[in-house]
């Protein structure tokens, strides 16, 4: 008997330090949407993400803290599950890198890659950039525009990882699986980089300068390099060493998302990595774009970095998703604004579904007892919206291994339209006045639930507190769960009572000018 495999998608893990912001909130967004997706079309899923805890900033932000620095990761962790709470987000583990079930993992790595002789002892003299920590060459410095206040000029004994001895192979694999890399100019932009020459990994950093991180096992004095530990997260949840049948039917992951500050680590690093260490590679590691703020790159000390949870608590958490979702072209750069955030809330959500809901609501009150009426003809007949719904659930599948899901938005957005336009077309309240066009009634406002139903099914996965609001106004109390049969246009059942309820996205007053 050959279990399932089950999707495994994974968030990057975010430095403790910082505080969850529109960037983090956006990757862990999209990540839950397409867990959500998974789940309710019948897979199993596993969604991963967590806090990356060592290294410099962690170390020297507890020092000045006069804290350890667990104590400093321990506080600070707490902030990114109570965000993801908050916003709604469906993860399945939570994985520190301070946690023994990861340190250990890493350790056995290390153990193995050295045994192997995949890492070797060597010495370092050059740049190295604290902040960051990294070691930077001449070249970048300048390519980079680096300020040389933050470089330490450094001679050390260090370990370092045969990366460069997998370059061929990582590029064979690029070039022979087009989905390992996306979106295309991502692709392009590593094999770019694989081009040149690709130099080995520094993976160690002396005790001396850094003690916050996983010691290497056969080198006490050092601490493993943060990166090279913060990526074999991916592999140490799901069970690598330690639990060999979960590890086989998790791993690969399916999906890595991350943005695209983070291509070169987990395209180049992370797969190289794996190649030495045997392991399989991921299927496929999307990176999206970066958000803007009106058009400006947000950053502390311009101090226009975008507070998801205010705006969570302002326009609520769904209304933000959607904008997440419906906004950003995944792998382009999108700007972040109020006004567009507005728009969508008052256009898409309030009056294209809201409206639509409400409208609706009245109508089956008035004209059909409160029930979703029998049709005439089948499912109410042919109409644009049964064309448009058809239509979604035909693209869906491809949408969603695109993870192309500001497409979905639009798809539900233009199944919406169509369910508006059918109110003005049909006019029910006219129609109803002549009992002869009784059935004219009763197909279009099965229509106009059906469409409802429909959009609200798909709209779940994206906005997980108002769509199964507006399933249960129409009565659907168990649509939530599987999507599959949600998607066939006439699954509502005639008969269904009704509940008509609250106004789904109330106006949200215009701040002051
Ligand atoms: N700790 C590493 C990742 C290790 S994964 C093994 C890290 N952490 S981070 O806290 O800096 O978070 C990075 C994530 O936030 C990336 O996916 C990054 O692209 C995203 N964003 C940070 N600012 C962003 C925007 N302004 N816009 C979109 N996403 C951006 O890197």
């Amino acid at each position: 008997m050959t279990s399932k495999k089950t999707f495994y998608v994974t968030t990057p893990i975010y430095y403790v330090n910082d505080v969850p912001h529109l960037g983090t909130a956006y990757t862990t967004t999209i990540a839950d949407v397409v867990s959500r997706y998974r789940r309710a079309l019948g897979e199993d899923v596993f969604f991963l993400t967590g806090t990356d805890e060592h290294g410099q900033k962690a170390q020297n932000a507890a020092e000045a803290r006069g804290l350890t620095p667990q104590q400093h990761c321990d506080e600070l962790q707490q902030r990114f599950r109570d965000a993801w709470t908050a916003l709604s987000i469906s993860n399945d583990d939570f994985v520190r890198t301070t946690e023994p079930r990861h340190a250990r993992v890493v350790q056995e790595a290390l153990a193995r890659l050295w045994k192997q002789g995949e890492i070797y002892e060597g010495s370092y003299e050059g740049w190295y950039h604290t902040a960051d920590e990294v070691f930077v060459t001449e070249t970048e410095i300048d390519e980079k525009g680096l300020d040389r206040a933050k470089l330490v000029r450094v001679s050390e004994k260090n370990y370092f990882f045969r990366m460069g001895k997998y370059r061929d192979a990582l590029v064979a694999h690029i070039e022979a699986h087009p989905r390992f890399i996306r979106p295309e100019h991502r692709r392009n932009e590593v094999l770019g980089f694989l081009r040149k020459d690709l130099g080995d990994l520094c993976i160690s950093r002396p005790k001396s300068r850094l003690a916050w991180g996983i010691p290497l096992p056969f080198a006490p004095d050092f601490v493993t390099y943060v990166w090279f530990d913060a990526l074999l997260n991916y592999v140490s949840v799901p069970g690598l060493y330690f639990d060999e049948a979960r590890f086989a039917r998790t791993w690969p992951a399916d999906l890595h998302l991350i943005g695209k500050d983070i291509l070169t680590t987990h395209s180049v690093y992370w797969p190289t990595m794996l190649l030495a260490l045997g392991i399989p590679l991921p299927t496929t590691i999307l990176a999206h774009g970066w958000w803007t703020r009106d058009g400006a790159k947000m950053s502390k000390s311009v101090g226009n970095v975008v507070d998801p949870l205010a705006y969570a608590a302002k326009f609520g958490v769904d209304a933000l998703r959607w904008y997440l979702v419906r906004e950003m072209v995944v792998g382009q750069d999108a700007d972040f604004s109020d006004a567009r955030l507005r728009s969508r809330y008052d256009g898409d959500l309030g009056n294209e579904w809201g409206n639509l809901l409400s409208r609706t609501m009245t109508m089956i009150g008035k004209f059909a007892g409160g029930r979703i009426p029998s049709p005439e003809h089948e499912a109410g007949g042919p109409s644009e919206a049964r064309d448009a719904a058809n239509a979604l659930a035909a693209a869906l599948p491809a949408h969603l291994d695109d993870v192309a899901l500001h497409r979905i938005g639009e798809d539900v957005m233009g199944l919406l339209r169509a369910g508006n336009r059918h109110v003005d077309a049909t006019q029910p309240w006219k129609a109803a006045k002549d009992p002869a066009n009784a059935g004219f009634v009763r197909d279009a406002l099965y229509t106009l639930a059906e469409t409802l139903r429909f959009a609200s099914s798909v709209l779940v996965s994206i906005l997980p507190t108002k769509a199964p609001e507006a399933l249960r106004q129409l009565g659907v109390t168990d649509g939530a769960a599987d999507l599959r049969a949600a998607l066939r246009w006439g699954a509502l059942a005639p008969g269904t009572v009704t509940a008509p309820g609250a106004v789904l996205f109330p106006r949200i007053d215009p701040p002051a000018a």
